[in-house]
């Protein structure tokens, strides 16, 4: 019986813990994808989208919010940010995948994290 209990208890504490590790890792990879979206050396998006909770952004590009209603999947937005030239040839947003402007793990953070704006 005591057997059972213990076991159960420590079931019990593992799940806690890494349920919380989840929830630290996809706070950080949230972070980092903001921090590279919002650098100056990285994304530099704000230069020409508004964005929230950043400061001075332009206006040359629409706000980034509400992604998923905008696109199909993270796929698609991933696409958009590798090479914007695909959907509009005069764009004036940087390809920044197929330039290598930013790096492709940079990229996945970056849709990430816009992903999930409102
Ligand atoms: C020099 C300006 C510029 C920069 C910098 C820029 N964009 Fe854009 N972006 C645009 C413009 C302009 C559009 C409008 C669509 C087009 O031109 O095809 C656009 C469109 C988009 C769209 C599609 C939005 C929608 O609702 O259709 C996404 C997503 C996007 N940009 C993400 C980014 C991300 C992420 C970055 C930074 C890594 C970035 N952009 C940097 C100019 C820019």
């Amino acid at each position: 019986m005591k057997i059972i209990i213990s076991f159960t208890f420590l079931l019990l504490l593992s799940c806690v813990t890494s349920t919380q590790i989840q929830i630290q890792t996809t706070k950080s990879v949230f972070n980092l994808g903001k921090q590279i979206t919002f650098s100056r050396e990285k994304g530099n998006c704000l230069a020409c989208h508004e964005i929230e909770n950043g400061e001075f952004p332009g206006n040359i590009g629409p706000a980034l919010k509400n992604l998923p209603t905008r696109f199909k999947n993270k796929q698609q937005l991933r696409e958009q940010i590798w090479d914007a030239t695909q959907s509009n040839p005069e764009t004036s947003m940087p390809p920044f995948g197929k330039h290598k402007i930013i790096s492709e793990d940079e990229i996945d953070q970056v849709v990430d994290y816009l992903w999930g704006l409102k």
